[in-house]
């Protein structure tokens, strides 16, 4: 039985959960607002990362808000970021996470979630999806006080679930799989889009699966 880290933004919950009610603020707007938030946040953890000056993920995630902004020249109220960043910690599961979840605890697989958001926001936004129930444990990146893809937070995984032979990072974050790869993990890349696109490194992914449905065939193959 292997044991499988998920990782949380981007894999289980749908950090485009925002959509909605962006759209409602910034009509048409919504949706690159939306990515843009996404893609600085990670950004930002990336070089929070290399410069060594940790804050959370939870300041990644605000600073991205504020750099958005900026960019798109929209003048949120301080109640109305408020209020994003109150729906980014209830954001939505994908529709195929509940049902995979539940088969792959039933065959034995140990699973844990496995991110960079905080050990508390990530034990509510899993409770709040009814999900929590179905972990091990939570894993954060926050007891290093750094962030994927620093090989030391796929380290730290595999000595807290006590298996370094058969674990494996399930994440739709190419740049996650990547990282868990090149520290010696095995990785399933959740392709979430038919257009997204995994990076042409040297490194690929163990699998590859468009939904958490096939991961069962696909992890007991290996
Ligand atoms: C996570 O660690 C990378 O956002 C992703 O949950």
């Amino acid at each position: 039985m292997a044991t499988l880290a998920f990782d949380v933004y981007g894999t289980l919950i749908d950090t485009d959960g925002v959509v909605d009610r962006l759209r409602e603020w910034i009509g048409s707007q919504a949706e690159t607002f939306s990515q843009t938030w996404r893609s600085k946040q990670l950004e930002y953890s990336f070089r929070r990362g290399l410069m060594r000056r940790y804050e959370n993920f939870a300041a990644c995630t605000r600073h991205a808000l504020d750099y958005c902004c900026a960019e798109y020249e929209v003048s949120f109220s301080a109640g109305q970021k408020d209020a994003l960043l109150q729906s980014y910690r209830a954001l939505p599961a994908f529709g195929d996470v509940e049902e995979s979840l539940v088969g792959l605890k039933a065959e034995g697989h140990r699973l844990f979630a496995f991110s960079n958001g905080s050990s508390e926001a990530v034990e509510e936004v899993l409770q709040t999806n009814g999900l929590r129930e179905w972990f091990e444990g939570v894993v954060s990146c926050d007891a290093l006080k750094t962030f994927k893809p620093n090989p030391d937070v796929y380290h730290y995984f595999m000595r807290e679930a006590g298996d370094s032979n058969d674990a494996w990072l399930i994440s739709g974050n190419p740049f996650d799989v990547i990282g868990a790869v090149s520290a010696g993990m095995k990785s399933a890349w959740v392709k979430r889009s038919n257009r997204a696109v995994f990076d042409p490194w040297e490194i690929e992914p163990s699998v590859t699966v468009e939904s958490l449905n096939e991961l069962y065939e696909k992890v007991e193959s290996r």
